[in-house]
């Protein structure tokens, strides 16, 4: 099996949805749409199929720049990206021989986007990686639709061979090109519910990993294959959308989530997330030993909006002084306090470090560290390098917390602890 070291030692990474639906924002001839997600404008306003294709020759985003994309992603503190390969609608972002329904043949662009940004990974020393529909596919050649959101005598369920001919000569050729042209880390497929159980079999679990396996030795796969029933061959979990748990996985895993409620570009869409709940969500993931994967949804033009990147360099300003409390760290047994969270890194034999993530206190009070044990060398705040007090108490360590430390800038408190029992157990 590949290995998952390096995804969890990353913990952070960017996940972009573009595609054609970023023109219409989440607007359909003059109104709203009525699904949240803008990427399902064709489901949602019961598009005909040949209405939705003239899509394409409207997308000629002049001014992507794919280094600039993996740019903001690095400034981010993200060590991963991923995007949608080809997303529900079938449209594929990249030049593939199994349909001309794709960014160079169908669009005035007619650049091989994948591509780019594959180089600029590459220059950036980002791993990339490719969400890619694998159960739903709307172009009309055998991929299955969702009949929740699509009744409309158009949309209609693939009978098995139908869905056995997308399979054969779209799907798997589609990831087998992804594989060959870019040497993709890690594959995230998609499905949430039990209507993918007739087309997604466990045979045809197995067939899609065995093609990833056998083209590649690092490639990793997600749960979402088959979200309620995964096989046991996935590399990591993924939760449904925005799902923050409450207990870890035995698995590597990973919460993606949206900066606002659309995962595509969608232009009514206000409900910003404020910046200190992005860092929050990513911390709590990382405090149980899971990964953010943080959602843009960049214009029709190529651009990102400026509340989006505003938000990502809040965090990365956040991530340059505290960063060392989310990498290479691993499930911390103290995980969760009343107080916030805390991370956990082990040195070596003799010494682990334990990152205070202090979200809810005052100022010149204490937090006590429940369960922990053991000596601590030394306790400074990470931004600012401040000595902090602490000492023993019943049941654990007590932190003294300075004036200066201002709960608004989600402080962190580094404790250097030596063997003797940092950890209980
Ligand atoms: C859901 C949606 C989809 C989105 C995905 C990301 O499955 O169908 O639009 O890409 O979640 O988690």
């Amino acid at each position: 099996m590949a290995s998952t070291k390096w995804f969890s030692d990353a913990r952070f990474g960017m996940f972009i949805h573009w595609g054609l639906y970023s023109n219409p924002a989440g607007v359909w001839k003059g109104v709203k749409i009525k699904h949240n997600y803008s990427e399902w404008l064709q489901a949602s306003e019961h598009i005909p199929r040949a209405e939705y294709r003239e899509l394409a020759k409207q997308f000629n985003p002049d001014s992507f720049d794919a280094d600039e994309w993996i740019s903001e992603a690095k400034r981010a503190g993200m060590k991963y990206f991923l995007i949608t390969s080809k997303h529900h609608d079938g449209f594929a972002l990249w030049p593939t021989k199994a349909s001309g329904y794709n960014v160079a043949d169908a669009t005035p662009f007619g650049r091989d986007i994948l591509g780019e940004l594959a180089d600029a990974c590459q220059r950036h020393k980002v791993k990339l990686g490719f969400y890619y529909s694998h159960w739903q596919d709307w172009e009309g050649t055998g991929g299955d639709i969702c009949s929740a959101h699509m009744e409309n005598e158009e949309y209609i369920h693939p009978t098995e061979e139908e869905f056995q001919d997308y399979w054969q000569n779209k799907c798997l050729v589609q990831v087998q090109e992804l594989i060959e042209n870019y040497d993709p880390w890690f594959f995230w497929f998609d499905s949430w519910n039990k209507d993918s159980f007739d087309l997604i079999t466990p045979e045809r679990q197995d067939e899609l990993i065995s093609l990833v396996r056998k083209l590649s030795d690092k490639c990793l796969v997600n749960s979402r294959i088959q979200f309620l029933a995964p096989s046991e061959d996935v590399d990591y979990m993924s939760t449904m959308d925005n799902r923050f748990p409450d207990e870890g996985f035995p698995k590597p895993w990973e919460t993606s989530g949206t900066l606002n409620h659309s995962w595509a570009y969608h232009s009514m869409d206000y409900g910003w997330k404020p910046t200190r709940e992005l860092i929050k969500n990513l911390v709590k993931n990382v405090s149980l030993g899971g990964n953010y994967q943080l959602n843009v949804g960049p214009m029709g033009n190529g651009r990102f909006q400026k509340a989006a990147i505003k938000r990502l360099r809040e965090i990365g300003a956040w991530m340059d002084v505290n960063g060392e409390s989310v990498y290479e760290t691993t499930t911390c047994p103290l995980g969760k306090m009343p107080w916030g969270r805390v991370t956990y890194r082990r040195l070596d034999e003799n010494r682990t470090i334990l990152y205070l993530h202090l979200w809810e206190y005052t100022p010149e009070t204490a937090v006590c560290l429940d369960g922990a044990s053991g000596n601590v060398i030394e306790a400074r705040a990470l931004e600012t390098g401040q000595p902090i007090h602490v000492e023993p108490c019943e049941g654990g360590v007590l932190v003294r917390i300075p004036k200066a430390l201002n709960p608004d800038s989600l402080p962190v408190i580094r404790l250097d602890m030596c063997e003797d029992g940092a950890l209980p157990g």
